[in-house]
């Protein structure tokens, strides 16, 4: 079995009990079952032109699949299909969304919040930089060079000024060119990447707070990647430090739909001063009657949502709780005993090598040559063979400015390596395997 399917017959007996909560009229589901069944194989044959994301040998993008419990209760709510907009249209599921955001509130050890959850990363994102701009109209925002690009992107869609900050050797924010930028006194907000979508990298978080005692300004804490380590024990210390500070910074930006285990539209944004809910105040007259609670519409900047959503999410923390010691930050720290161990075989490889010690799962990895473009070239065949091999891999580009080993000369602005984000927990049981095949994969390269 490489698909997990034992969970559908959970769902057809929660289906019915489901049904049974309501006391009304049959309705006569007039429905095709004979092209259902046609249409539906035909879905299926066309998925199976997709690569096995969910399988461990996929060791290239941040994908992973849901847990059979997201995955189960966000179908189970397909049936009522709620909207987390407005009370009326999710009775049931804001709840269940106000409780998930606290959980995630608290794993970050804030005191109090504001938040709810939105589409992904990007909504997310663009919520906390627009409440940042809302705070200081005229100020520059700044993020990394290796920030996701949703920043320069969002940033110019709320017509916002913003600037790159330089990177050092391991993908983090240079302080030496963050503090040139805050000398001149116009930023209002840094973006701190919390796991860098190239190379899983973290930001100086520590030195940012320092430095934001003397220049004032907010800090933007993307973490839509990495925002569950906080939870890992085998994390370098440096790096469970700068976990442990996010507490102390204005929004945060978390993504379940990445690491947390949940279907794509999943993703959170956090404030940590809930009067920042002023910024969202707006009047909807065919809304927010039914209930004097909270509607969730009333502080988000998408109308419509996704119910299911906080339901899967609901369900997922109900068996596995973000929560330092239990099962889902154990199996995050698998995910890390992977990167490190795959780390440890490039060091002693004679054909590949690491780029840097991964600060969270993601492990960037080259090919030796003569120079830089023979390397890449090197890293462009491989990545083909190796699917070739069933082993899908990623490519990422290194800026070469960067790039400070003089055994090889550099004839590119990029090196092109190999990338491996080996979020699934399973990875660290078949380490070996794709080790091997990796290694088959170089062998006539060249
Ligand atoms: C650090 C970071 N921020 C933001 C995003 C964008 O998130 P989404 O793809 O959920 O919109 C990503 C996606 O990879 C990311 O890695």
């Amino acid at each position: 079995m490489i698909l997990e399917k034992d969970s559908i017959k959970l769902l057809q007996k929660a289906l019915d009990k489901l049904e049974d909560g309501f006391e009304l009229p049959e309705i006569d589901c007039k429905i095709d079952y004979e092209k259902v069944e046609s249409v539906m194989m035909r879905v299926a044959e066309k998925m199976q032109n997709n690569y096995p994301y969910f399988h461990p040998l996929f060791a290239g993008q941040m994908l992973k699949p849901p847990h059979p419990i997201a995955r189960a209760a966000y179908m189970l709510a397909m049936w009522i299909n709620p909207n987390n907009h407005a009370m009326d249209g999710s009775k049931a599921s804001s709840p269940m969304e106000k409780e998930v955001v606290a959980d995630l509130a608290k794993m970050f050890g804030l005191k109090q919040h504001l938040g709810h959850l939105t589409g992904g990363g990007t909504m997310a994102n663009l919520e906390g930089l627009w409440v940042a701009g809302q705070i200081h109209p005229k100020k520059l925002i700044v993020a990394s060079d290796q920030s996701h690009y949703t920043h320069e992107r969002i940033t110019g869609v709320l017509k916002l000024n913003f600037e790159k900050v330089k990177t050092d050797r391991f993908s983090r924010m240079n302080l030496e060119d963050l503090e040139e930028k805050l000398k001149k006194g116009n930023v209002g907000t840094v973006v701190c990447t919390m796991g860098s979508t190239g190379t899983g990298a973290v930001d100086p978080l520590d030195e940012i707070l320092e430095l934001q005692k003397k220049y004032h300004f907010r800090i933007h804490a993307d973490a839509a990647y990495g925002g569950y380590f906080g939870l890992v024990e085998n994390l370098d210390q440096s790096t469970m430090d700068k976990f442990s500070l996010l507490n102390q910074v204005d929004s945060i930006v978390i993504d379940p739909h990445k690491q947390g285990l949940q279907p794509y539209g999943c993703g959170c944004i956090l404030f940590n001063d809930p009067s920042v809910a002023s910024y969202y105040l707006h009047d909807s007259p065919y809304t927010y009657y039914t209930s004097d609670e909270l509607h969730l519409g009333e502080i988000s900047l998408e109308c419509s949502r996704a119910g299911a959503s906080a339901v899967g999410l609901w369900a997922t923390h109900q068996m596995l709780p973000p929560v330092k010691g239990g099962e889902f930050s154990k199996d995050l720290g698998r995910s890390r005993n992977a990167a490190l161990k795959l780390y440890d075989r490039l060091q002693k490889s004679e054909q590949l090598f690491p780029l840097m010690k991964p600060e969270t799962d993601i492990v960037v990895y080259a090919l030796t040559g003569k120079d830089t473009n023979e390397m890449s070239e090197k890293a462009n065949q491989v990545f083909k063979i190796a699917e070739e091999n069933h082993l899908y891999l990623s490519l990422y580009k290194y800026p070469t400015s960067l790039f400070d080993n003089p055994e090889f000369e550099i004839n590119s602005e990029y090196l092109t390596c190999l990338r491996s984000c080996l979020l699934k927990p399973e990875h660290d049981d078949w380490l070996d395997e794709i080790w091997s095949r990796l290694e088959n994969s170089t062998k006539n390269v060249g």
